[in-house]
C-alpha cells in the first residue's frame, strides 16, 4: 500500500461519527477501533478484499490469522461451529477479554483465518465498539492496530503514531481499560482445551468454568526451524526497539549504581530509589493498573533513547501469567 500524505483522522465517539465509520466499514474501508484490551484495526470480516487490507496496512504476514469481533450470539453461530464448553465460557466472560478458537463456517473468508479451518471470535465490552458493531451489523476482523511485531496500542494516539500514514480513520475510545490483548482459548476439541495466549481472564478463571486443566502451547523457544505450534505465537512480539532485559526480581542497588543510559522499570515504586532512569508500572504494585500501563510505559521508554530497558516481572497473582508473557516476548524470550 502506498503511504498517504495526510495523517489519519481521529474521530470522537459521537452518534454522527459512529454512523459515518459504520458506513466506511460496510464499504470495505479500514477503521481503527477501541476495545477494552487494545485498539484493533478493523475491516468487514465477511469481505475478503477488505480484510486483506489489514495485512497490508500492518505489514502482517498472511499466515497470521485475525480475531473476529461480534456483538451477539447470533453472529457467533454465523461464523463458528460451537460446543457446550465454548458456550459456557462465552456466557461467563462475554462481552470481555476472551477469544475462542472454534471450527469455522464456510462463509468466513480464508484470508481472515490464514487458510485455517478454525476461526478466532471475541465479543468485546467497550461501549463504542459495541455500538459500532451494531450499527454496521457485520462481524469485524481486527488484530491489534500496530505495525506487525511492535507493542500493541492502548490509545488512539498510539495508533496514529504507528499506522497514521497507512489508514484514514481512527475511533477514539480513550485509554484501553485492560491494556493487554485478550486471553485466547482453543476449543476446537472441547475435551482438550488449550491456552493459546494468556490474558486478563486468567487460566484459573477459565479452568473453573470448564472443570478441566488447560494445556499450554509452547513457542519454538528460539529453535528457528521448528514449525510454529500455533499461528502468530512468535517468540519476539510486542517488542520495543530498545533491547529489554527481564528480571524476576530487580535489584535496587544495581539500579542505583547503573549509568543513566539504562532504564529501570520496576513493578511497584522502589522505596528509597529515584532518578531520571527509574520508573515503575504502578506505585503500589496493583496488577490491574500495572497491566493497563504496561504498553504505554514501554512505548514511552522506547522513545527516550535508552540503550537498554531493565524490566521487573509481575509477582505471583491473577494477572502475572499475562503480564510476564508480554514482558518475556518484549525481551525476545517467548513463552515460559
Ligand atoms: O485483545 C485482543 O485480542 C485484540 C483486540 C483488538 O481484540 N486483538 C489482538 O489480535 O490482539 P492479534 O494482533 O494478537 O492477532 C490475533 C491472534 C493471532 O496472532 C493468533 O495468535 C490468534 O489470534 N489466532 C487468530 N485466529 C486463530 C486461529 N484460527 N487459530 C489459532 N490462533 C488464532
Ligand atoms: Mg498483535
Amino acid at each position: 500500500m502506498t503511504a498517504r500524505r495526510t495523517a489519519a483522522k481521529i474521530y470522537r465517539g459521537t452518534a454522527r461519527s459512529l454512523r459515518f465509520l459504520a458506513r466506511c466499514l460496510r464499504a470495505g474501508e479500514l477503521v481503527a477501533v477501541p476495545t477494552e484490551t487494545v485498539y484493533g484495526l478493523a475491516a468487514d470480516a465477511l469481505n475478503a478484499r477488505a480484510s486483506a487490507k489489514i495485512f497490508r496496512a500492518k505489514g502482517r504476514p498472511t499466515h497470521d490469522p485475525l480475531i473476529v469481533h461480534i456483538h451477539s450470539f447470533a453472529q457467533l453461530e454465523l461464523l463458528a461451529k460451537t460446543n457446550d464448553a465454548a458456550k459456557r465460557l462465552a456466557k461467563k466472560f462475554w462481552p470481555g477479554a476472551l477469544t475462542l478458537v472454534l471450527p469455522k463456517k464456510k462463509r468466513v473468508p480464508a484470508i481472515v483465518t490464514a487458510g485455517l479451518p478454525s476461526v478466532a471470535v471475541r465479543m468485546p465490552r467497550h461501549p463504542l465498539m459495541r455500538r459500532l458493531l451494531r450499527l454496521c451489523d457485520r462481524p469485524l476482523a481486527a488484530p491489534s492496530a500496530n505495525p506487525f511485531g511492535y507493542v500493541s496500542p492502548t490509545t488512539a494516539e498510539h495508533v496514529r503514531a504507528g499506522l497514521g500514514k497507512k489508514i484514514r480513520f481512527i475511533l477514539d475510545g480513550g485509554p484501553a481499560a485492560v491494556g493487554l490483548e485478550s486471553t485466547i482459548v482453543d476449543l476446537r476439541d472441547p475435551r482438550h482445551p488449550r491456552l493459546l495466549r494468556p490474558g486478563a481472564i486468567s487460566r484459573r478463571q477459565i479452568e473453573d468454568v470448564l472443570g478441566i486443566k488447560l494445556r499450554s502451547v509452547p513457542t519454538r523457544g528460539g529453535a528457528k526451524h521448528a514449525p510454529l505450534p500455533a499461528p502468530g505465537l512468535l517468540d519476539r512480539h510486542y517488542s520495543p526497539r530498545t533491547p529489554l532485559v527481564l528480571h524476576k526480581k530487580m535489584s535496587r542497588t544495581r539500579a542505583a549504581k547503573s549509568g543513566l543510559a539504562e532504564a529501570w522499570l520496576f513493578f511497584a515504586r522502589p522505596a528509597g530509589l529515584t532518578g531520571p532512569n527509574v520508573f515503575w508500572l504502578d506505585a503500589r504494585g496493583d496488577a490491574y493498573r500495572a497491566a493497563r500501563r504496561l504498553f504505554s510505559r514501554l512505548r514511552a521508554l522506547d522513545g527516550r533513547g535508552f540503550e537498554k530497558i531493565h524490566a521487573e516481572a509481575a509477582p505471583a497473582g491473577d494477572l502475572a501469567e499475562a503480564i510476564n508473557d508480554r514482558l518475556r516476548r518484549a525481551a525476545g524470550l517467548g513463552q515460559a
